[in-house]
């Protein structure tokens, strides 16, 4: 028999779309259990003011299809430090909370691992993130809508593009990983992705040039991964503006956008999945665990596993991107 009879559930760090959907899961499927629920706004700031509301299963009724988080969330520098974490803990003393599902993407999973160990306390993670960048799952909850809005951004900017016969740099998210950049490219058809993971002993800029794309097209789309390694779409095309004057560039950032919206089917499904996973695993016993999918199967990996290791770009993708952008 668990010992857990009421959980508490947060979202922190970047809202992705489809974290609704998580809440619903996690609560409709705790509740289904025979457990009680308490969702913590503001996420661990939340968590250290007691910001804390009971949830019952109407609180999560006509959510699954809105973007954002209904929990809000927040980036916590307090969390980071020993007496936030302490009046974290006293919190869910106060409010007899006995574990913990938290919805995020590293930082979040960085800080429940570290307050799990401290606190010798039960948490679950639960990857909410448009990044991808989380080892131990395929995808993460709202990187495919986040990859949908991108396609939706590049189809339109590929009108004007080949109007004016320009070359367009697209500077998409993903802090230091290049999915959304690569595989952006891949479905809109680019000629090109920049991301960090490539190593930066190549110029990917001299190597995008000297396909001569120019032979065979009139106009072109670079994605470019927001990361200090590449520099973002600003520098790619003030290079352009000195090195190769004969184009006619412009720049794109599309920033935020790819965090909104109604989440897709297949984020909807994924969070539904893995929220019902996450109560199964601490009714089971499991501690410290993120619930990912592997293989369309639900997995869990250990946080120190889920945090420690980068998850690597695949270079297949890189291949496919290069021979069909010829
Ligand atoms: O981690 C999600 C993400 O959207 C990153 O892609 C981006 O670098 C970052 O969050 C932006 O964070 P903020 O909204 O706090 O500026």
């Amino acid at each position: 028999m668990s010992q857990i009879k009421t959980i508490g559930l947060l979202t922190s760090g970047g809202d992705a779309p489809g974290m609704n959907a998580a809440i619903r899961a996690v609560t409709r499927a705790a509740i289904c259990n025979g457990l009680n629920v308490k969702a913590i706004f503001q996420g661990y700031k939340g968590l250290i003011t007691g910001n804390v509301v009971e949830f019952k299963s109407q609180n999560v009724s006509n959510i699954i299809q809105q973007g954002g988080t209904i929990l809000k969330t927040a980036r916590c520098e307090e969390f980071k430090t020993v007496e936030g974490r302490k009046q974290a803990y006293d919190t869910l003393v106060h409010e007899e909370i006995d574990a913990l599902v938290v919805i995020g993407g590293d930082g979040t999973l960085t800080g429940a691992r570290i307050f799990a160990s401290e606190f010798n306390y039960p948490i679950v993670g639960l990857p909410g993130t448009i990044d991808n960048d989380i080892f131990g799952t395929d995808s993460t909850i709202g990187y495919d809508t986040a990859l949908n809005t991108i396609l939706d951004a590049v189809d339109k900017i590929r009108d004007t593009a080949s109007s004016h016969e320009r070359l367009f740099f697209i500077e998409v998210m993903g802090r230091d990983a290049g999915f959304l950049a690569l595989n952006g490219a891949i479905a809109s058809g680019a000629e090109a992705a920049i991301i960090p993971e490539v190593s930066t002993e190549v110029d990917q800029l001299e190597e995008f040039i000297k396909q001569g794309f120019r032979k065979s097209k009139n106009s072109s789309i670079v994605l470019v991964a927001e990361s200090e390694i590449t520099g973002g779409a600003l520098h790619y095309a003030d290079r352009v503006k000195k090195e190769y004057p004969e184009y006619d560039v412009r720049v794109v950032i599309l920033g935020h956008v790819q965090r909104g919206g109604s989440p897709s089917a297949y984020d909807r499904i994924l969070a539904s999945r893995l929220g019902a996973a996450s109560i199964d695993a601490l009714l089971d016993g499991q501690r410290n665990v993120l619930v990912g999918i592997e293989n369309d199967k639900v997995v869990l990996v250990p946080f120190s596993k889920a945090i420690k290791k980068d998850k690597p770009i695949d270079p297949e993708l890189i291949k496919v991107l290069k021979s069909l952008s010829i």
